[in-house]
């Protein structure tokens, strides 16, 4: 699909994405776009390269993509300066190889922050309340009446959120789950940030000044610290090597036994085939994954756990967050193009 065919810098998108504003956005200032609608899901190397072709300014691309070496040196080739990743994760470009080739990245943080935590918060309900073999037993006919014993799952109030990595989403996360449902919470970053010690002094403060109950916070020293004490965890790291499995099956027998697992972060912080075994061990536990370790796979055995909920790669998918990133990722390619700043971390 092509709009603006006479425009002066030639920006491809890897995918189609959501809204029109990022279109318009690129068109105004003088862009040819170009959207990829090939039916399969996840492009190769070589899908790219073809797209790029002999003369490219930028590529907004997806997190499915490979965007390593050969693809930057296939770009810069191709005259292009600019590479923007549509998500805030980018664990998937070589940053060093960018530079290298003299491409720009950009990445998509801000607008995805509150629509992810609250998918983070909707598995930990999920997990906490059974939500989903709950409704898989009504669809299956079999509800015949209620029960005392019928779907008992774990009242989040007064129980421990922990939280590993308190950046944006954890930190929004934390926010939701201590303001929303009353929860203690304990939680481990390998940076120093106030942002989050602020909002829980401020909030045991105002929670005392209305005579109400306090909910106690501590900023562990270790992850076990976390792994240890709380009730329900949610990951909230960056992808790379010293996070790799970060969730192994050490850490795991580290939890409790009735533990919830929420995991919007990659998939690869945590050794799946560990976690499966995990979770037939301990009935009791609780996982809510939204990544995966193979994506698009699951390991053998995920998918039949009834103490797994599991969804696809979906925490940033509302409307207003996939337009914001779309319309981010187009200003990243812009800038690089124009000369105006460039939005995003990777090129801090
Ligand atoms: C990201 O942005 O990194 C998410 O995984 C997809 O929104």
């Amino acid at each position: 699909e092509v709009w603006n065919p006479n425009g002066k810098y030639r920006v491809i998108s890897t995918k189609p994405m959501p809204g029109t504003r990022w279109i318009n956005l690129l068109i105004e200032q003088d862009c040819r776009v170009e959207i990829c609608t090939e039916k399969k899901t996840i492009l190769s190397v070589e899908d790219i390269i073809s797209l790029i072709g002999n003369k490219c300014d930028g590529v907004i691309g997806q997190l499915t993509e490979d965007w390593g070496e050969t693809l930057f040196a296939a770009l810069s080739r191709a005259g292009g300066k600019a590479f923007s990743n549509m998500a805030v994760g980018y664990n998937n470009v070589d940053v060093n190889a960018a530079n290298k080739y003299g491409v720009a990245v950009g990445n998509t943080p801000g607008v995805l922050t509150e629509t992810t935590a609250e998918l983070a918060a909707s598995l930990s309900l999920a997990a906490a309340r059974r939500i989903v073999e709950a409704d898989e037993f009504m669809r299956a006919g079999l509800y015949d009446g209620w029960l005392p014993h019928l779907f008992v799952g774990n009242l989040l109030k007064g129980q421990t959120v922990g939280v590993i990595g308190a950046g944006r989403i954890g930190s929004a996360y934390a926010r939701m789950m201590v303001e929303g449902f009353k929860m203690n919470l304990i939680y481990y970053d390998l940076y120093q940030s106030t942002r989050l010690e602020k909002f829980v002094t401020a909030y045991g403060e105002f929670l005392k000044s209305n005579g109400e109950q306090p909910v106690h916070w501590k900023r562990a020293s270790s992850m076990d610290e976390v792994l240890r004490q709380a009730d329900v965890i949610s990951l909230h790291p960056v992808l790379d090597k010293t996070t790799y499995h970060l969730i192994n099956k050490e850490s795991l027998a580290t939890m409790k036994k009735e533990a919830i697992l929420v995991n919007c972060s990659r998939g690869p912080v945590i050794d799946e085939v560990a976690l499966v075994e995990h979770l037939k061990q301990n009935p009791m536990f609780r996982v809510g994954l939204d990544v995966f370790e193979d994506e698009p796979f699951m390991k053998p055995g995920l998918a039949e756990m009834k103490n797994a909920v599991i969804v696809p790669h979906i925490a940033s998918a509302s409307k207003w967050t996939r337009e914001g990133m779309a319309t981010l990722a187009a200003l990243n390619v812009l800038g690089k193009i124009k000369g105006y700043p460039i939005w995003g971390d990777s090129n801090r």
